[in-house]
């Protein structure tokens, strides 16, 4: 009989997969999987801070992403998931608090892999091998996510056996039985061509430091952003710790021009390299915010002005990291920044300087241009990432 004194509170499965689902995209999914091989990469290469001037190299990972209309692949070479680390801590909705953190890692709260897998479809298998800490072997995690549901036991657990081993050391993800609107997704080139593009804006810095990215047989190149420096162009460089309690978020910021500004303001134009303009934040190393122009990094807030496009030419990058991924201002779904987060709050400050001096660098230029013309021929472009 059940126990009088109580009432029954706990969550339904179904409930609770329908809620993590929600509100991510099918892309944010596909780049949460890709985080945790990021992850298992960069751990292996020392899980050490990225800055733009470390020399990580990456060139021994790759991660594999076929995408069709009836199923989803991953799979990578980036060390794999330990059996140990599948049974305690993997598959948990959400991290346990005794978990020990990855140093400089991108995944923080435990929750990634499970909801894109249960997003993307309802047949599901995870496989991996692995050798670490003198402890080799490979399994596999099936799960068939409608008789999960119906199993309406206390029991959340999936199953997990021993496997045959894969080609190399990593991680191999495969769905199928995919719900009509992935698989509408799926087969239409224009998503695929769009997932392209914001796999080589996002992982920018980790495509430029030789990680090999394949999406249905294609090679992803890294977005590069240059600054021009020379004569009187300079970028703005901030560099400063921000202590949160015993624990510290280095910061790092560069400002600056890209290219002129235009010397025609038309609302109607498309002005040349838009998409690239604006601010850049990076978490340690994942780009999560990119070329943005609205309030969240500051502009039509406070008293800034909006973007237009008279302050196109401008980049600003801020680059948080931090051993301890949940001090950074990231949100679950890595597409954006928490804004009410202290560190970024603080970092927004001096953001702020940035985008002044550009705005009145813009504001001073149409006074005297074929001056401003002058210096600005002087500038080469210089590489930041
Ligand atoms: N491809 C992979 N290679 C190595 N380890 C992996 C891989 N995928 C998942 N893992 C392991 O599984 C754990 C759980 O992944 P999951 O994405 O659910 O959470 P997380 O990455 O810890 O946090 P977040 O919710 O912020 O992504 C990871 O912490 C990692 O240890
Ligand atoms: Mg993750």
């Amino acid at each position: 009989m059940a126990d009088q004194n109580k009432v029954d509170a706990n969550p339904t499965k179904s409930f609770f997969v329908r809620m993590i689902t929600r509100d991510i995209s099918l892309e944010d999914c596909i780049l949460d999987l890709i985080d945790n091989s990021v992850d298992g990469a960069w751990e292996l290469e020392g899980g050490q801070p990225m800055s733009l001037g470390d020399n990580v190299d990456l060139s021994s990972y790759a991660i594999n992403i076929q995408i069709e209309d009836d199923r989803f692949v991953i799979s990578d070479n980036c060390g794999g998931i330990t059996f140990n680390d599948a049974v305690e801590y993997a598959f948990t909705f959400g991290r346990k608090e005794q978990v020990h953190d990855e140093p400089y890692s991108i995944g923080v709260y435990g929750i990634g892999m499970k909801r894109a897998v249960f997003k993307i479809g309802k047949k599901i298998n995870i496989r991996s091998t692995y050798d670490k800490r003198g402890d080799e072997g490979s399994f596999i995690v099936p799960i068939e996510v409608q008789k999960w549901l119906e199993d309406d036991t206390k029991d959340w657990d999936f199953d997990i056996a021993e496997d045959k081993p894969l080609d190399h050391t990593g991680v191999e993800i495969t769905i199928t039985d995919l719900p009509e609107n992935v698989a509408t997704s799926f087969s239409n080139p224009a998503f695929v061509q769009n997932l392209r593009r914001m796999l080589a804006r996002d992982y920018a810095l980790h495509l430029n430091r030789g990680l090999a990215i394949n999406l249905n047989g294609e090679w992803i190149s890294g977005w590069q952003i240059s600054l021009q420096v020379g004569g009187d162009i300079s970028p703005m460089r901030v560099e400063y710790e921000d202590a949160v309690g015993d624990e510290v978020v280095n910061v790092e910021i560069f400002a600056g021009m890209v290219a002129s500004p235009p010397e025609d303001v038309s609302p109607s134009e498309d002005i040349r390299g838009e998409k690239q303009y604006g601010w850049y934040i990076v978490c340690n190393g994942r780009i999560v915010l990119a070329a943005d122009k609205t309030e969240l990094s500051g502009w039509g807030s406070d008293g800034w002005p909006y973007w237009h496009q008279q302050y196109a030419g401008f980049i600003g990058i801020v680059m948080f990291n931090s051993s301890k991924t949940e001090l950074l201002p990231l949100t679950t779904t890595k597409r954006s920044v928490d804004a009410s987060s202290e560190v970024f709050r603080r970092a927004r400050l001096r953001m702020r300087d940035a985008s002044r001096d550009w705005i009145n660098y813009t504001n001073t230029r149409k006074q005297s241009l074929s001056e401003a013309k002058k210096v600005e021929a002087i500038p080469k472009p210089q590489l930041i990432f």
